[in-house]
């Protein structure tokens, strides 16, 4: 401001600018803050729960101070939405129907599956704006590998054994779910699978509970971060709590019988690993264990989930697992299960109505507690407000969509690489060296199929995305190398050999052929399981037709499951089994075949010759006539001869005993040498641990990845104990010509084992160790453990 002639103030252009600003901006803002601090202020008189400074248990006890049983009830009910196709105007989809009622009266806790953020958001406003108490719903969904971006199929994950790489695809998932107003993933699933049949094999980690164990706690990281609450994270649901993959004969949804020392050992591990990285929330299992439904276990769900491991997030059925417990012949009616379910602590029921028809009768009658309903409820609000939904109930629709972002894609296509395992290649006739030929077949029905290749329980994920291989083999050929494309067979179905002519004719022209078949999407994942473990429809004798060309012959394999394809692999000169590997399988698998990077998948599940080997597993027993160990020396994966003489020990005497390809298998284009193993102590007390060094040597010509695996076998134990265990690996990258010594810690509680008392035990005794790069890797050592 300066002083004009005339003594009057007069404002400069920039200081009246300044002065606008304060008028016409600063003040109005500063009121609406006052305003909104006081609207606040009341809000939280009113409603202490909205108290940010409170601690999460006071806020919580504070809500649950002001709810009535029927509103406790309600956050115990989980519903499914809409869900379908973008659902237009959310108004005039919620006003008048029972589910806006359902909301309004605050007798709904949860929505899955639907879809469309402006109706999340409307339901979110008639939860919090129109509802008594405001609480805001959780709004959850299956973003099982990938929501937008799709990445392989967990199965696929885990033969990366790259947990960091897992994670980061988890991380992606939750940033471009949470923009879609998702809260809450049902994943991952971490259940042990021993048998491929069993169709959800595709969705979990395979059989080990160690690499199982390590990617459950990698993708809880992914999903849920370091905060909940943040833009970028959903809470994960580990699931399904437990035994599921233990289903007698492969079939979904069957009866297990589990001892109690393998249910410790082999199925609750990955659960315990996914309680300690934090996940907030866990799913029964639709299976018995020994005669009770898990969503009845309260040994499992309250004496060990919560008792043992102190698990303080919330426990949700799976869809009307509760009312199936019913046909299960458990509970004779709703009521019935209803209770059963209460009282072993699950808090949410996922679409069956046990809870919502009974439970305030139930309490009213003193028949369950009312202190039981209030810890359902608490469980549940807590996760509520860990994410923050009470701060930030809706999601922003003016942001801009963060799908399919470049490096998203990028992180997809490079776990799609390092998920493919390599089974076969001989002649050297991978890598292709485009100086040595010009001319491409493409050949079978799942060389150009978008929506396979995305594999099992991808509800968001669209076909359009996909990036087939014949469009991965046409970008990396580019120009001067003709590719043919002949898929001999309409589809992986299909039966008819009037295709056959047309593909011969392709591999006859071409200087190599790249035969990509395999198993639809949709023949994996739940009820989705098959007594057969062939390739299906024609493609067995197109495989056999094609390799009799006797051109060079590449099988890529896309699968949910491990195919009884020990023909197939015989007859052609190489085999890359990709799994279903999402969005980016064909350029993913382009850079394999081209050599930019090299295959470095190992198998997370063996590899049955015949379906009448499974249940088939590394991590066995032996008998007291074992099957006799395999010679390493031959250096093969398998070897029929030696496999069928085995006398009265125990064997198949059509297929032998040894698997096709063994637990931890996969070649690479480098050869990897290991040298002499140290470790640290030949003597180890409880407490102690054991180092365990050894260095690895890459002698091939081309930079590659190798994933180091450490396994023992503890020779006498108080019960049979493993052939072999995993106990670490890791995945190494060593360029040709590069040594790395890489070094293991071993302690003793990673040599623990429970009985069947459940006893946990460190035995003393003799134990051996095995290096390598597949459970067939060769002794390494021995140590002791001593009192
Ligand atoms: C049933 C499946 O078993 C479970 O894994 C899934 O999360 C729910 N349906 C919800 O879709």
């Amino acid at each position: 401001m300066t002083l004009a002639p005339d003594n009057t103030l007069s404002i400069s252009h920039r200081s009246r600018n300044y002065f606008l600003v304060i008028v016409a901006v600063i003040i109005p803002l500063l009121s609406i803050t006052v305003c909104s601090l006081e609207a606040a202020e009341t809000a939280v008189a009113e409603k202490p729960w909205l108290d940010g400074k409170l601690d999460i248990d006071e806020r919580v006890a504070a809500l649950l101070e002001a709810m009535t049983l029927v509103e406790k009830v309600g956050q115990l009910r989980q519903t499914n939405g809409i869900g379908g196709e973008a659902t237009g105007d959310a108004k005039n989809l919620v006003a008048g129907s029972e589910l806006y009622d359902l909301i309004r009266n605050g007798q709904l806790g949860s929505i899955l599956n639907e879809i469309n953020v402006k109706t999340i958001n409307e339901f979110q406003r008639v939860a919090v704006e129109e509802s008594r108490l405001g609480i805001p719903l959780i709004i959850g969904r299956d973003v099982i590998h990938g929501y937008r971006t799709i990445f392989p199929i967990p199965l696929g994950q885990a033969a990366s054994w790259h947990p960091e790489l897992v994670e980061q695809a988890c991380a992606v998932a939750a940033r471009e779910a949470r923009s879609a107003g998702i809260h809450w993933t049902f994943a991952p699933m971490v259940d042990i699978a021993r048998d491929p049949r069993w169709g959800r094999i595709a969705e979990g980690f395979g059989e080990d509970p160690h690499l199982a164990s390590t990617l459950a706690a990698a993708s809880v990281r992914g999903y849920q971060g370091d905060d909940l609450a943040s833009e970028d994270h959903i809470a994960a649901c580990v699931k399904h709590f437990v035994g599921y993959g233990a289903t007698e004969g492969g079939r979904d949804y069957n009866t297990t019988v589990i001892s109690p020392s393998l249910m410790r050992n082999i199925y609750l591990p990955p659960f315990r690993a996914a309680v300690d990285a934090g996940v907030v929330t866990l799913m029964t299992a639709f299976n018995d264990v020994n005669g009770i439904p898990m969503s009845a276990h309260t040994y499992l769900l309250r004496d060990v989930l919560r008792g043992e491991w102190g698990f303080r997030g919330f426990v949700v059925s799976d869809w009307e697992s509760i009312r199936e417990m019913i046909p299960h012949g458990v509970f004779a009616d709703e009521r019935e299960a209803a209770i059963g379910a209460a009282l072993a602590g699950v808090n949410m029921e996922m679409t069956s109505l046990g809870y919502h028809k009974n439970m305030v009768e139930l309490v009213k009658t003193n028949v369950v507690p009312e202190s039981v309903v209030d810890d359902l409820v608490k469980e549940i609000l807590r996760v509520k407000f860990q994410l923050g939904l009470f701060e930030k109930p809706f999601t922003d629709t003016s942001r801009p969509a963060i799908f399919l972002e470049e490096r998203d894609r990028n992180t997809a296509r490079q776990l799609a690489r390092q998920s493919v395992v390599m089974l076969k290649n001989e002649k050297k006739v991978l890598p292709l060296y485009q100086a040595e030929f010009d001319k491409i077949a493409v050949i079978g029905p799942l060389a150009d199929a978008k929506r396979e290749q995305l594999g099992t329980w991808i509800p968001d994920g669209q076909e359009k995305d996909s990036i087939t291989p014949l469009a991965g083999i046409r970008a990396a050929a580019g120009e001067g190398i003709e590719v043919t494309y002949v898929p001999g067979l309409k589809d992986d179905f299909d039966e008819s050999t009037e295709g056959f002519a047309a593909a011969v004719a392709a591999a006859q022209a071409a200087d190599v052929v790249l035969l990509v078949v395999g198993e639809r999407a949709h023949i994996s994942g739940e009820a989705s399981c098959r007594a057969i473990l062939d390739l299906p429809g024609a493609q067995n004798e197109l495989i056999k037709t094609i390799a009799d060309v006797g051109n060079p012959t590449v099988l890529i394999v896309q699968a949910g499951r491990p195919l009884t394809i020990g023909q197939e692999v015989e007859q052609v000169d190489a085999v890359l089994y990709s799994f279903h590997a999402g969005t980016m399988a064909g350029p993913a698998i382009a850079d394999l075949l081209w050599g930019k990077e090299s295959p470095s998948g190992k198998l997370p599940v063996t590899f049955p010759k015949a379906v009448g080997q499974i249940p088939m597993y590394y991590n066995h027993t032996n008998t007291g006539r074992p099957t006799r160990e395999y010679d390493f020396a031959k250096d093969k994966a398998y070897d029929e001869e030696f496999d069928l003489q085995q006398g009265f020990n125990s064997n198949y005497l059509d297929v032998g005993a040894y698997p096709l390809f063994p637990f931890g298998y996969g070649l690479s284009y480098a050869k990897f040498e290991y040298g002499k193993v140290e470790l640290s102590t030949e003597k180890l007390k409880a407490g102690q641990i054991l180092a365990v060094r050894v260095p690895v040597l890459n002698t091939g010509a081309l930079a590659a990845d190798e994933v180091v695996q450490v396994y023992v076998r503890d020779l006498v134990g108080s019960l049979a104990r493993p052939v072999r265990e995993l106990k670490a690996f890791r995945r190494v990258r060593l360029e040709a010509g590069q040594t790395d010594v890489l070094e293991f810690a071993i302690s003793t509680d990673d040599l623990k084992f429970y009985n069947n008392e459940e006893e946990m035990l460190l035995e003393p005794g003799k134990f051996e160790l095995y290096v390598g790069g597949s459970s067939l890797a060769p002794l390494a050592g021995a140590f002791e453990v001593v009192e």
